[in-house]
């Protein structure tokens, strides 16, 4: 994939935000979870003004759990400043007050996920990782034409610019490559791109290959793969990147939960994550 068109692109008309000028990696950690469920416009603000009470995780973590849910104000989906505030206690005691730079230790943290461990990963370590929200799954789906899972989406990852090219992907599908309306015309990509436009949407489960191709058994099936290596991430938004349905947090938690009630997995004692029963 010509990554160089991509981040040539994103350099001229990518978005000028704030946790972009920074490298810290707790900066990144707070903007990655309010990034989670809040608009880039209503974070900006309250990002600056959380860092400014709690620069540090050890500051977070030496405050009182409401002081940080009064922070939170205007964010929305609260539990998020309870985990954020767990999560800064876990990297005080158990890491010295440094967000780990290891993808093992940033998923045990509370109230991180895979997207959020791997964002972690690109954007403060500038780790070649593959950071794949709804967003850069849909861009990811068009671009091969089918849905793509995380290996992939490592694998498409440039060596020499992780940090540029994640930033610029999720750049393509938050202002080019939306999930109505594309403006294929502006896509630096066009000319690789396996949809352009036209014809069944590979990001929006359009044909259907297979019965079992897109039907919820394969969904079932990721899933349940995935939890045989471990607990996995209840956020609909995690869940949608280990069922591989691009745009679809919805259906996903929705099949989820048919896999605990079918008594195969069970919610975790936090709540937060589903494991085999
Ligand atoms: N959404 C999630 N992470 C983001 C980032 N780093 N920049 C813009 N939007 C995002």
């Amino acid at each position: 994939m010509p990554s160089h068109a991509l981040i040539e692109w994103a350099a001229a008309k990518g978005r000028d935000l704030p946790w972009r000028h920074t490298r810290d990696p707790w900066a990144i950690l707070v903007s990655e979870v309010m990034l989670q469920q809040t608009q880039v416009a209503r974070v900006v603000p309250v990002w600056r003004a959380f860092l400014d009470c709690f620069p540090t995780p050890t500051a977070c973590a030496a405050a009182p759990q409401a002081d940080v849910v009064v922070a939170w104000h205007g964010m929305g989906y609260n539990r998020r400043a309870v985990n954020l505030h767990r999560c800064a206690v876990a990297i005080a005691d158990d890491h010295g007050g440094a967000v780990p730079d290891d993808l093992d230790a940033l998923l045990a943290l509370p109230g991180i996920g895979p997207y959020t461990a791997r964002a972690v990963l690109a954007f403060a370590f500038e780790r070649r990782v593959g950071v794949l929200d709804v967003n850069a799954m849909r861009v990811h789906a068009r671009l091969c034409g089918r849905a793509v899972d995380q290996r992939a989406a490592d694998a498409a990852t440039p060596e020499a610019a992780p940090w540029a090219w994640n930033q610029a992907i999720l750049d393509l599908g938050a202002t080019v490559c939306t999930k109505r309306s594309p403006r294929c015309g502006e896509c630096p990509l066009m000319g690789e791109c396996a949809w352009r436009g036209t014809g069944p949407d590979p990001a929006g489960g359009g044909a259907r290959q297979s019965r079992f191709e897109g039907s919820d058994r394969q969904g079932r099936g990721r899933l349940v793969d995935a939890l045989r290596a471990g607990a996995v991430s209840a956020r609909p938004s995690d869940l949608a990147v280990t069922m591989g349905w691009p745009g679809d947090p919805e259906r996903s938690l929705r099949v989820a939960m048919s896999v605990v009630t079918d008594g195969l997995a069970k919610w975790a004692d936090d709540s937060e994550t589903i494991c085999l029963r």
